[in-house]
């Protein structure tokens, strides 16, 4: 396969081309016209989701197409609004209000869906946690913004600790019988008689989501976004996933990260899609297996997953018929060219990336369909966003150099707050409130093509989770052997980077293999599976800086990557 330097688009009828905003005078009326509130002033996610298209009439269609090892079911777009009505209508029975934190903590499955778009109907703000958490991460969440209400399962009741969490009133489970204290809502749902609609009219500045997000520093941080983000959402659906009526959509991510919510869930049913949702964990014939039997498509991944995909011998790939494929998308880590020339020979497609974080509440940086694509850039800002590359002073550099990737502020779906600390959320704006600073360092080319080139702080991208390195630390010191600890992001050619740790030993502690899989084990079990360090190495002394004694986390990175015999990806 020749290695190009550009991909052109390929013929079609794109949404974009349709729609054909105008990049210099764009106006986001073009936009709002779409929805219903533009006549009735009555805005909620959830009817615009859900029961807008059954009163359009399309109440048949099916909304979500559940796949595991063992079963398979559909839910149309009006079953999808009853069932919401009907959990809606049990959660308010039980005191969930408009403004109620309700956490869902769920696994890949219609019930996580069906949970959030309940919540929302109340006006309630969701708060998705990833399936894979465990306790402390449960616990940093919900007690961060005094979470009052959790809708969860019997098989991940053991990971709340309830004991810590007393601004928890309310348990709901979705299985049949009810434990302990907790209210079953699938019994309850029996008892429902009164069919009315339930739907709790917002504004647009209402919250909706809360997701906790990591940084260098800290714990989790709460961003949270409101119900205008729906406009941003729907269009980057339309223009950027392309979706259209007769696709068949996967976004392979959970609702716990936020392009699981945003583009596993609000964006597809803003766009009336059908979308699959793939229950289990990342299995290569699973997944090809999926994209078989769904027909799917259009696919939303990530580069780990289709690194991942790629180390598997021809003879996988060929074994499945993924022709119903036909427009591929990548988010979350840096989309290395290699992996865009595996596309394009295993799956004769383009794999166009995307960029954007939990805060900007959508995608801004892009590959739209129409576009020529640039191997190893990100793409260019979406027809309404402005992007610069600033100085460390706050000017823009020069083309091509290296700056902080700044994006004009505001757009739609900019996060509301940073729950409880607007002095972290104003550090988004160091320069004034013109520009919205990433964290990310890039540069730009002279058509426009903007190129990744790191963080420039120590968070950690392992597979596309964002991992804080300050809280695998906290961990770590809570094992009775580590006296110390600093974490990185290592460069792993699968991975992007995974997670790993220094540590100095305690007196009294022997390194040996046994003491470190322990250590490695405690912060699974206690933290998640995707922050625990896949490499720990102990040491004498951590650097550190001489006046303040601060962790210099750079040094043992730099450290690290002059070690690694695998090539970093970016
Ligand atoms: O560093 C960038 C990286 O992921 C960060 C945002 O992480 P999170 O809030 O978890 O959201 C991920 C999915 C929206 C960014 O600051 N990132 C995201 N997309 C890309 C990326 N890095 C390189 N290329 C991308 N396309």
């Amino acid at each position: 396969m020749s290695r190009v330097t550009k991909l052109a688009p390929v013929e079609g009828a794109y949404n974009i081309s349709k729609d054909l905003p105008n990049r210099e005078n764009f106006d986001w009326t073009i936009i709002t016209k779409h929805f219903s509130w533009t006549h009735t002033q009555k805005i909620n996610m959830a009817y615009e989701c859900v029961d807008r298209h059954v009163e359009e009439g399309f109440g048949d269609k099916v909304a979500l197409h559940y796949i595991d090892d063992n079963l398979e079911s559909q839910l149309t777009y009006s079953q999808l609004k009853d069932e919401t009505d009907q959990w809606a209508k049990v959660l308010k029975k039980h005191g969930v209000t408009k403004g109620d934190f309700v956490f869902v903590f769920l696994p890949k499955h219609p019930s996580c869906h069906i949970a959030m778009l309940a919540a929302i109907k109340l006006g309630a703000i969701v708060g998705p946690l990833f399936e894979a958490f465990m306790e402390d991460a449960v616990r940093d969440r919900i007690q961060d913004c005094e979470g009052t209400f959790l809708i969860t399962n019997k098989e991940f009741l053991p990971r709340i600790p309830r004991k810590d969490l007393p601004s928890l009133s309310t348990i709901f489970i979705t299985d049949e019988a009810t434990e302990d204290d907790t209210i079953s809502i699938s019994e309850e749902v029996k008892q429902i008689e009164n069919l009315e609609s339930v739907i709790e009219w917002v504004d647009f500045n209402h919250g909706l989501n809360i997701h906790y997000t990591s940084g260098s520093t800290g714990k989790p941080k709460g961003i949270i976004h409101t119900h205008r983000a729906m406009i941003q959402q729907y269009v980057t659906g339309r223009w950027v996933l392309d979706l259209k009526e007769t696709d068949v959509y996967w976004c392979t991510a959970h609702p716990g990260w936020v392009t699981g919510t945003v583009y596993g869930v609000f964006s597809p049913l803003l766009n009336r899609a059908t979308i699959v949702i793939h229950g289990g964990r990342f299995q290569a014939e699973k997944w090809f297996e999926t994209i078989e039997k769904a027909k799917i498509s259009v696919w939303y991944s990530a580069p780990t997953a289709f690194r991942m995909l790629m180390s598997k011998s021809d003879q996988v790939i060929e074994k499945y018929d993924l022709s119903a494929l036909r427009h591929v998308l990548s988010v979350g880590e840096p989309l290395n060219p290699e992996v865009i020339y595996w596309g394009l020979e295993k799956l004769q497609l383009r794999i166009h990336d995307t960029w954007w974080m939990t805060e900007t509440g959508a995608q801004l940086i892009v590959n739209l369909p129409t576009d020529t694509i640039k191997p190893g850039s990100m793409g260019k800002p979406l027809p309404f966003i402005k992007v610069e590359i600033l100085d460390d002073q706050g000017f823009p550099v020069t083309q091509g150099q290296i700056g902080h990737l700044a994006i004009k502020a505001s757009w739609p779906s900019l996060m509301r707050e940073v729950w409880k600390n607007e002095e972290k959320y104003q550090s988004y704006f160091p320069f004034g409130k013109q520009w919205y600073v990433s964290g990310d360092l890039a540069l730009r080319d002279e058509e426009g093509y903007v190129y990744f080139q790191g963080r420039s702080d120590d968070m950690i991208n392992s597979s596309g989770e964002r991992i804080g390195p300050f809280e695998v630390e906290s961990k770590l010191i809570e094992h009775r052997a580590v006296a110390e600890a600093a974490v990185i992001g290592k460069p792993d050619a699968i991975r992007g980077e995974i997670v790993k740790a220094f540590i100095v030993l305690n007196p009294g502690f022997q390194e040996n293999s046994n003491l470190l899989e322990e250590i490695r084990l405690f912060v699974r079990s206690q933290l998640s599976a995707h922050a625990a360090p896949r490499e720990i190495e102990v040491i004498e002394e951590l650097p550190k800086t001489k006046i303040s004694g601060k962790i210099l986390r750079r040094e043992l990175k730099a450290l690290e990557s002059k070690r690694s015999s695998s090539a970093p990806v970016y």
